[in-house]
């Protein structure tokens, strides 16, 4: 008898359809998104080495936001840090051993930062000096680096005797990046301003770091809201996405829209958690996706961004929308688009971020606080419909971050269509169960 059968298997199924996902160590829309930290040693010293120590953003749409990275490892041996330009170690650590010149660093395990923007020129280099912003490699190639020099003593002078650094650690700025161990790689190229020349690295070294949602471990960021012209119900973000009010404190862990307290709230450089206006989902950024129009041969929708956040500008903000009318795309209004493609084939992922001194900055909860756009898409008679929700989105991110959809249910139906029906997909998902279960 199958109802009776298909209970257990439910609650098998349940466990599953939880975890799963937020377990998966990469994330399937960027398959090859890292963060890469080169090390290219270019002069030895009597007792160590300078080197040159890059990190690329290799990430497709995940910035390394403010308040920026912190990057630590281990030294192999006693090694310590005599001196840097353009970052700098949060702490200097025992140095009592040393007579006359004191190193920047003899901690075993230094923690380094990012010098802030205004650094003295006679303490920056290339690369140098954004507060440890790094912007993601689709949207600002050209700003998707981060450098500083390190002068290394006590260390190996030579590339036989040189330990690579051990046990990095990457904060970007809170957790959620692992980093593999160091790799000698071929020695990096550099070809010299005018062309003419091209000098290499004494030696080179490489770490990897990936990303991990399910390592960082954070509360949801960001919500989707939905709503149709064919249907008057506006599907709101989920009660309590990202938060609830909480009625006891007297702000109630919100800020009123338009209240007095705002007069109050000051750019504060030391603390980023989000001050975020009071609403049912209490997420710093909502998007809303409307199904704006239907003509013969194109359908169009409005996608509009807010920040609800009092704390927060989001320069360069960014969206990954899945949609599989993607492949169609035929026009966008006032935002860039690139198509990611992570796997052949497969064209339905977008890339959507502001145009530049357009609406690339996402500003401050208020009135300005958001910004819009509007897709063309050409239909595909095969595939398209405004049934059961096709026309909504899959999967939408925020600067990287997966926003928090209603549930499918609750999706703005056509007038006179009947609810999905369950039964079906449930009887096929349990049969997929059992075949794997015998496998
Ligand atoms: C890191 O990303 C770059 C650029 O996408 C890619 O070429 C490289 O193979 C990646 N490295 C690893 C270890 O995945
Ligand atoms: C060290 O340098 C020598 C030449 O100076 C080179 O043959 C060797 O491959 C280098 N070893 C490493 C680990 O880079
Ligand atoms: C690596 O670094 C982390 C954090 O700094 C530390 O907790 C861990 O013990 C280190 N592991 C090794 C093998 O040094
Ligand atoms: C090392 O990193 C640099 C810069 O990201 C990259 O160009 C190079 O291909 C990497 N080498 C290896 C072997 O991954
Ligand atoms: C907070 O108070 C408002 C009205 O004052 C009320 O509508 C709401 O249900 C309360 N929320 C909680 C979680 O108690
Ligand atoms: C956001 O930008 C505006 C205009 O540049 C500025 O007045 C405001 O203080 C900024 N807010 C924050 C939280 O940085
Ligand atoms: C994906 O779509 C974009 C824009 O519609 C197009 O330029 C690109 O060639 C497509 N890529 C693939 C693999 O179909
Ligand atoms: C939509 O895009 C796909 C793949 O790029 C293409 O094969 C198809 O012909 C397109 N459909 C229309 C109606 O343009
Ligand atoms: C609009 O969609 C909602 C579900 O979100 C549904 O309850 C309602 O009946 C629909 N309205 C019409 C006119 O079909």
């Amino acid at each position: 008898m199958r109802p009776s059968g298909v209970t257990p298997f439910l609650f098998l199924l349940l466990p599953l359809l939880i975890v799963f996902p937020s377990s998966v160590a990469y994330d399937s829309l960027d398959p090859n998104g890292n963060v890469t930290i080169k090390w290219d040693v270019m002069s030895w010293t009597p007792d160590g080495y300078v080197a040159v120590v890059t990190m690329f953003n290799f990430q497709q749409y995940r910035h390394i936001q403010a308040p920026g990275w912190t990057l630590g490892w281990t030294w192999a041996k006693k090694e310590v840090i005599w001196s840097m330009m353009g970052g700098q170690t949060t702490e200097q650590g025992d140095c009592s051993k040393f007579k006359g010149n004191v190193p920047h660093c003899c901690k075993k395990d230094p923690t380094v930062v990012d010098l802030l923007p205004g650094t003295p020129y006679n303490q920056q280099i290339a690369n140098c000096c954004k507060g440890g912003v790094i912007n993601s490699w689709v949207q600002d190639p050209a700003n998707a680096a981060s450098s500083f020099q390190v002068s290394v003593g006590a260390a190996g002078t030579s590339n036989k005797t040189v330990r690579l650094p051990k046990n990095f650690t990457l904060l970007a700025p809170g957790p959620g990046y692992t980093c593999g161990p160091a790799k000698i790689v071929r020695p990096t190229k550099f070809m010299t301003a005018d062309k003419r020349r091209i000098t290499q690295a004494l030696m080179t070294w490489n770490v990897t770091c990936t990303y991990s949602q399910f390592l960082a471990q954070k509360t949801p960021s960001c919500c989707v809201s939905l709503s149709s012209f064919y249907n008057e119900t506006i599907v709101n973000c989920p009660t309590c996405t990202c938060g609830c009010q909480d009625n006891a404190t007297d702000t109630g862990g919100c800020v009123k829209a338009g209240s007095h307290y705002l007069a109050s709230v000051v750019p504060d450089k030391t603390n980023n958690a989000p001050l975020v206006q009071c609403t049912s989902h209490m997420c710093p950024i909502r998007v809303h996706w409307h199904v704006k129009l239907n003509y013969k041969d194109y359908w169009r929708v409005k996608i509009t961004i807010n920040n609800f956040n009092y704390r927060m500008n989001y320069t360069q903000w960014n969206l990954v929308i899945q949609h599989p009318n993607f492949d169609n795309l035929t026009q966008i209004f006032s935002f860039n688009y690139k198509s990611l493609t992570p796997y052949a084939g497969l064209n339905d992922t977008a890339m959507l971020w502001g145009v530049k001194f357009y609406n690339d900055l996402l500003t401050q909860a208020g009135p300005l606080g958001n910004v819009q756009s509007e897709l063309l898409f050409r239909k595909d008679k095969s595939t398209f419909t405004f049934d059961k929700g096709w026309a909504f989105p899959r999967r939408i991110y925020f600067n990287g971050d997966n926003c928090v959809m209603p549930p499918p249910d609750a999706y703005p139906w056509l007038p006179n269509s009947s609810p999905r029906q369950i039964a079906p997909l449930l009887a096929l998902l349990c049969s997929a169960i059992l075949v794997l279960a015998f496998i």
